[in-house]
């Protein structure tokens, strides 16, 4: 092993050990049974301290890699399988209306608690800042007596609003205060971005699969959805994009831009620039989910779209759902030259926020340790993705291909064209395991043999015990179909 160490940003150095460590199993340097170098070796070999190294495999264990083995060291444990990933997928090219009865079904049948959220994208709440923020609740309740009780109107908290462009400079933005609203969480911003830009009858242009919640929002508004092609790893395709915008068909553009729902792609900058250009030359308005855009696994904090817009043409959406509460529902848009029409709607739909929850947000943005919380978010979520993938490695059919995403805590799996993934929703649930079947994410009920997970709990022997079982059930329906 070399022991020049790179130096990403936002990697501590045991991190970067960690990710060396696994890369050279990924490439099969190191393989199942060999045994890792003893701490002291590395220590010396790569003049790193004891601490760090043992935080190293602490971490490479957290990701089900490696295992120590009582007074004989650490062994590599599994050998990082990579499954195949999903092709770009291929909707038909057509504007469709949208149904969702289907997915609210799905929803509905997550609220059983007795049920293995597997399907949800939904963090576990030992993974929250739950007791920081319930503490900064009363704190914030006992400072502003009055003003949490009081009326308030758009754009909402100032002290949030403060704190939101801060963390948004890491994106790659430069707005004020004064350009953001808060809202009841990204899907509300999502909406009233919808609402503001489009009338009842217009089509918008999708990602195929694409975020669910979407969906509903078109669905209410009356729009019809148009799927564009979407690679895993590239996102939409630029040259399907480009050919209807000239055909003057669509109103609006919607995406998740960083580490998409489901699909779990983040384009390059290069590409979002390019998507945010050729939208503004066709004065297309562009409306951006970047809720996963802080949990991203490698390097630093990908881009927003809206770091690309000069037009005004960008309405960007967020929330802390996935950070640090989705029970708060604090969330902001920046509508760019929408912002009026935002500010308006979001008045006359629920008037604002409620306010001691962004004054509680606010109070953890800007000293309840953001970055570190994010730092172990990641952590777990990278680990809890991986043990998942080699989940399916080990239990699904081989035929089976997976997303391989760089942030974010959902995957999507992708079997054989002939396989019903609405039958093993349904028989999974029998068994207390609940999974998102594919068709709920296409207006159009495609992407059946599909189905996404949720890696955003924390890993167990009960999460492995169900992945092992929705293995035998895929198995079964393949064998028998
Ligand atoms: C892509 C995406 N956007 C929006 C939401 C909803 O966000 P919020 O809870 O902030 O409304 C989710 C939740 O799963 C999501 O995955």
């Amino acid at each position: 092993m070399t022991h020049q160490l790179s130096q990403p940003a936002d990697k501590t150095l045991y991190e970067q050990i960690a990710d060396r460590i696994q890369r050279l199993i990924a490439e099969g340097t190191l393989q199942v049974g060999d045994r890792l170098p003893s701490v002291r070796k590395l220590h010396n070999q790569w003049s790193v301290s004891i601490s760090t190294v043992l935080e190293a495999y602490r971490l490479l264990e957290d990701r089900g890699l490696i295992a120590a083995r009582p007074q004989s060291g650490y062994y590599v444990r599994t050998a990082l399988r990579a499954p195949g990933e999903p092709p770009q997928s291929c909707p038909l090219p057509k504007a469709h209306h949208v149904d969702t009865s289907l997915g609210f079904r799905v929803i509905c049948s997550i609220r059983d608690s007795q049920t293995l959220r597997l399907g949800a994208a939904i963090p576990s709440m030992e993974l929250l800042p739950i007791a920081a923020l319930n503490r900064l609740t009363g704190q914030v309740l006992r400072q502003h007596q009055d003003l949490a009780h009081a009326y308030d109107v758009p754009p909402g908290c100032g002290a949030l609003r403060h704190e939101v462009a801060r963390r948004l400079m890491d994106a790659g933005c430069s707005v004020t205060p004064d350009e953001i609203v808060t809202t009841n969480g990204t899907f509300e911003s999502v909406f009233l971005s919808l609402r503001a830009v489009t009338q009842p009858g217009d089509t918008v242009a999708i990602e195929s699969p694409t975020y669910y919640g979407l969906l509903e929002a078109l669905e209410i508004l009356h729009l019809k959805a148009l799927e564009l092609p979407t690679h895993p790893r590239d996102g939409i395709s630029l040259t399907d994009l480009e050919a209807v915008l000239k055909k003057g068909e669509i109103a609006a553009c919607a995406i998740v831009s960083n580490f998409s729902n489901p699909l779990g792609t983040c384009m390059s900058d290069e590409r979002k620039q390019q998507f945010v250009e050729l939208l503004a030359q066709h004065e297309v308005p562009l409306i951006e989910d970047d809720i996963y855009g802080d949990v991203y696994f490698e390097g630093t904090r990908p881009k927003a779209m809206k770091a690309f817009d000069r037009d005004g043409l960008v309405l960007y959406c967020s929330s802390c759902s996935k950070t640090l509460s989705p029970g708060l529902r604090v969330g902001w848009a920046v509508a760019g030259r929408y912002q009026a029409k935002v500010e308006q709607l979001k008045w006359v739909i629920n008037q604002t926020t409620a306010i001691a929850p962004q004054l509680t947000v606010a109070a953890f943005l800007s000293n309840g340790g953001y970055d570190r919380h994010l730092r172990q978010l990641r952590r777990a979520y990278q680990s809890q993705m991986l043990r998942m993938t080699q989940a399916i490695c080990d239990y699904f059919p081989a035929e089976t291909r997976v997303t391989r995403p760089n942030g974010g805590h959902v995957l999507w799996v992708d079997l054989p064209q002939d396989f019903d993934s609405l039958a093993l929703y349904e028989q999974a649930l029998q068994q207390h395991i609940s999974i998102a079947p594919g068709s709920i994410f296409s207006p159009s009920g495609s992407y059946g043999n599909c189905f996404r997970l949720n890696a955003g709990l924390i890993w167990s022997d009960e999460i492995d015990q169900a992945m092992q079982k929705l293995g035998e059930m895929i198995r079964q329906q393949m064998a028998s179909g």
